[in-house]
C-alpha cells in the first residue's frame, strides 16, 4: 500500500520556522510529506543561507506575500504551518481555514481568550481541526502516566506544580517589536514567561489535571497570583501563581531573571505517591517507601518537532482520530494566562538595587536577582508568594475567579496606566 505524499507550505523562513522547514525535511526525504511552497516577507534576509540553496534545490516557490501563497497553491496544499509571531496567529489561522485548509499552527494560539474563542469559532465547520504546536503531549511516557492517574492508580489527584529559571537577556526582550509587551496598537499581546517560553510547561501542567480521558485539561477555575519585573519591560518576567484547576491546586512559579543555567521541575502529587517528571527520567516515589524510575521520551526539539508533524499527517490521512492539542484543548492554558493578570491587578517593579547585570558568553545583559531565585525555591518546597514569606521587596497580589477574566481589559488598562505613570506598581 502507499501512503499519500501530503502537500504542505510553511509560512516563514526565519526563527522556529527554520525548525519547521528542517523536520519537514525528514517528513520530505521519508516520502511522507512534500513542501510545495513556503514565504517570507524579508526573503532577501535569507539570501545565500543554505535554507535557500536547498529550497531553491528542490523547486519550492518562494513567495513575499503569505496569502498570494495560498492562493496560488490552493489546489494542492493538504497542510500549512505557521510558525510565526503570536499576534499573527488568528489572521492567517483565518487565511488557511478560509480556504480549506488544514492548519498546524505554533504555540500559543494567542494569548487572549476572546482571539482563541473565534478562532475555535473560525474552524466550527471545518474538516480538520487545527493542531497546537505544544511539543510535549506526544511523549508516550507523559500519557501512559496519565493514564495510571486516571485508573487511581496513584489514588487521588491533589496538586500538579511547575516551578522554573529560565534566564533570558535583555536582547531577548529586544529581539520583536512585541516581546514583554501587554498590547500593541490596540491588540492584545500578554507576552510573558508562562504565555510564550514557558508554554509547554504550563500546558504540560493543566495536562495532568484533565479528568475525562489522557487528551484532556483541566478547567480553571481560581487562580491567586504575584507578579514582579526585573527587565525593563511592560509585562511580568516573574510569577508566583496558585490556582485550582478541575478538583486540583496547581502552583506555578517562574521567570526570566537570572544568569545561570536553567532549572525546573515538574511535580505531580498524588495521595499515594510524588511523581517527578522531567529530563531524562521520571520517578514514582510511593508514600510506603517503593520508588521507581524509568526514562522519559523525551529526544531533541528538532525530532519532537518531526514526531509532532508526522503525528499530525497520520491525523489528516486518518490514521489518528483527533489532533494531540486542538485550539479547544489550548483553553486552560490561555484562561490561566489571563487569570494571572487579573487576579495580581498589578506588576511589582523590583528595585535596579536588588537586580545583578552580568555579561552572558554572548556579550548579552542578564537581570540576576538572587531573592527571586531564593523565592521560587521556597515556593516549591512551601507553595507560599514572597510577600507571604515576609520578603522586604514583596507586595501582595489578588485572587480571581474564571468568570472574572471578563475584567481582563480593565486590569491590562490599569497596568499600563500606572506603568506610563512611572509608579511602582
Ligand atoms: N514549539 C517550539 O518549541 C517553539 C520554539 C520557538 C518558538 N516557537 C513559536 O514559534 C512561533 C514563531 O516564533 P519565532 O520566535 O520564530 O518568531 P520570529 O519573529 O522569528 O518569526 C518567525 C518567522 O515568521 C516570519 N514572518 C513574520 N511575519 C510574517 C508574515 N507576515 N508572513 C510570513 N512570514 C512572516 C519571520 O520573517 C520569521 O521568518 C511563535 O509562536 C513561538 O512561540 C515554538
Amino acid at each position: 500500500m502507499t501512503t499519500k505524499v501530503l502537500k504542505a507550505a510553511v509560512i516563514g523562513l526565519g526563527g522556529f520556522a527554520h525548525a519547521h522547514h528542517d523536520a519537514l525535511r525528514v517528513l520530505e526525504a521519508n516520502g511522507e510529506v512534500q513542501v510545495v511552497a513556503t514565504c517570507d516577507p524579508q526573503v532577501e534576509k535569507f539570501a545565500a543561507t543554505p535554507l535557500l540553496a536547498d529550497l531553491e534545490a528542490r523547486s519550492v516557490p518562494i513567495h513575499t506575500d503569505y496569502l498570494e501563497m495560498l492562493d496560488v497553491h490552493a489546489n494542492e496544499l493538504d497542510f500549512v504551518t505557521i510558525p510565526t509571531p503570536i499576534p499573527l496567529h488568528a489572521t492567517m489561522h483565518r487565511a488557511c481555514v478560509e480556504r480549506g485548509m488544514a492548519v498546524y499552527l505554533e504555540k500559543p494560539p494567542t494569548l487572549d481568550w476572546r482571539e482563541l474563542d473565534s478562532m475555535i469559532e473560525t474552524e466550527k465547520e471545518a474538516h480538520f481541526q487545527t493542531q497546537v504546536g505544544f511539543n510535549f503531549i506526544i511523549e508516550t511516557t507523559r500519557q501512559s502516566l496519565k493514564a495510571r492517574i486516571l485508573a487511581g492508580e496513584f489514588g487521588d489527584l491533589k496538586r500538579a506544580i511547575f516551578v522554573g529559571c529560565h534566564p533570558r537577556s535583555e536582547s531577548y526582550f529586544r529581539r520583536a517589536h512585541w516581546a514583554g509587551r501587554l498590547r500593541n496598537n490596540g491588540h492584545l499581546i500578554l507576552d510573558s514567561c508562562v504565555g510564550n517560553a514557558l508554554a509547554h510547561q504550563i500546558h504540560n501542567l493543566l495536562f495532568w489535571c484533565g479528568e475525562s480521558e489522557v487528551l484532556s485539561w483541566g478547567e480553571i477555575r481560581s487562580v491567586e497570583a504575584e507578579l514582579y519585573r526585573a527587565h525593563a519591560i511592560e509585562n511580568f518576567d516573574t510569577v508566583f501563581a496558585r490556582g485550582q484547576c478541575g478538583q486540583t491546586n496547581i502552583w506555578v512559579g517562574a521567570t526570566h531573571t537570572g544568569s545561570g543555567p536553567a532549572w525546573q521541575h515538574e511535580i505531580v502529587d498524588c495521595e499515594h505517591a510524588r511523581i517527578i517528571y522531567g529530563g531524562p527520567t521520571y520517578q514514582i516515589h510511593w508514600h510506603d517507601g517503593r520508588q521507581e524510575e524509568n526514562p522519559t521520551d523525551t529526544n531533541t526539539v528538532s525530532n519532537i518537532l518531526v514526531r509532532n508533524l508526522r503525528y499530525f499527517a497520520h491525523y489528516l490521512r486518518g490514521e489518528e482520530v483527533r489532533p494531540l492539542t486542538t485550539l479547544a484543548d489550548s483553553r486552560p492554558f490561555v484562561m490561566l494566562n489571563d487569570l494571572i493578570l487579573v487576579a495580581a491587578g498589578h506588576i511589582t517593579t523590583l528595585p535596579n538595587t536588588l537586580v545583578d547585570n552580568q555579561m552572558g558568553s554572548r556579550e548579552e545583559v542578564l537581570r540576576s536577582v538572587v531573592e527571586i531565585q531564593t523565592s521560587l525555591q521556597l515556593f516549591l518546597e512551601q507553595g507560599l508568594f514572597p510577600s507571604e514569606m515576609g520578603t522586604a521587596w514583596a507586595i501582595a497580589g489578588g485572587r480571581a475567579q474564571a468568570s472574572q477574566i471578563t475584567q481582563l481589559d480593565a486590569v491590562i488598562e490599569s497596568i499600563s496606566t500606572r506603568s506610563e505613570a512611572g509608579t511602582v506598581n
